[in-house]
């Protein structure tokens, strides 16, 4: 096929794009996003900022404008995400204890009720796991209102949207390391006591290598029971770009439990990456090299 979207299909999968309700007027940018893509993330429109300005007030506009676009393309829908400790709005920024812990199953219930069965898969927890070496969990509120803040999350989520799969979404897990084992042995945990989750997203922000183990590390969390999904890969300009886009695409399709790819926006000027040029089209819409070699492996 000729589009990532198509190609993806092929067997099974999507390919999709973090998008802007922002940019949505832009013709390049739409232009791209409908002949391309088959699957749409919020940048940031479903973040608690933005649809929990003030506590109990909750907006949906922007992520709604998200939803619609996504349904116009017939695409699948990331929800994107529920609890995470940066991007809180500053009413929780200040809160903990029960006060906090009540505010974010309260949020979970809310957002996770109003995109009840248009959701494909939700990030329900993003970045709890700290870096290096300790495996464990990363300081923040959310972690100190209890351990069981994450389960508590799936439980409320699975209760307000039963058909949306629910992911665990985090980075620097792009091989077997002390991160992402700690999160394998949370999957396994919550695998083995019946709590509901459903897939776990690998961001894949990438520098000018990828890890050796990379298609190793998604297959044992596929092991455990659970789809596995890129959800947020962009790579930095090198010499090494094409390729690295490449081998992560191809891990995707050697694990047949890897349901989709998403890249972290489209053109390099709609990056966070603010002058790596990690994405698959240049600032003007054209492909890249990247581009070709994605398509070219899907
Ligand atoms: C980023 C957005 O791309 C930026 O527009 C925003 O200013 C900050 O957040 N991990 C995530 C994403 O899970 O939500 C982040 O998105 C990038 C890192």
């Amino acid at each position: 096929a000729s589009t990532l979207g198509a190609s993806a299909a092929q067997s099974g999968r999507y390919f999709g794009a973090a998008i802007a309700a922002g940019k949505l007027s832009n013709s390049t940018y739409t232009g791209i996003l409908n002949r391309e893509f088959n699957s749409v993330t919020p940048e940031n429109e479903m973040k608690w900022d933005a649809t929990e300005p003030s506590q109990g007030s909750f907006n949906y506009s922007g992520g709604d404008r998200i939803l619609s676009q996504g349904q116009s393309m017939g695409a699948k829908v990331r929800g994107h995400a529920l609890l995470w400790y940066q991007q809180e709005p500053g009413w929780a920024q200040s809160m903990s204890g029960t006060a906090l812990r009540n505010a974010m199953m309260n949020h979970v219930t809310q957002v996770a009720t109003h995109y009840k069965g248009k959701i494909y898969a939700w990030d329900v927890v993003n970045e709890a796991f700290a870096d290096g070496g300790s495996g464990g969990r990363r300081d923040s509120n959310l972690q100190r209102t209890g351990n069981d803040w994450i389960e508590a999350a799936f439980k409320a989520a699975r209760a307000a949207d039963p058909n949306a799969k629910l992911c665990y979404n985090d980075y620097n897990t792009d091989g077997v390391n002390a991160k992402s084992t700690g999160i394998y042995n949370m999957v396994k945990d919550f695998k083995a006591r019946g709590v509901p989750i459903d897939c776990v997203g690998f961001q894949s922000h990438l520098g000018t290598s990828i890890p050796g183990d990379y298609q190793s590390n998604l297959q044992r969390f596929a092991a455990l029971g659970v789809d596995v999904q890129i959800t947020e890969l962009d790579v930095a300009q090198g010499g090494n770009q094409a390729n690295i886009y490449a081998t992560v695409t191809r891990a995707c399709l050697a694990v047949s439990r890897c349901t989709g790819i998403t890249v972290w926006g489209i053109r390099d000027s709609d990056s966070w990456r603010t002058g790596e040029n990690p994405l698959l089209f240049d600032n003007s819409g054209n492909k890249k090299a990247a581009y070709t070699s994605v398509l070219n492996a899907l």
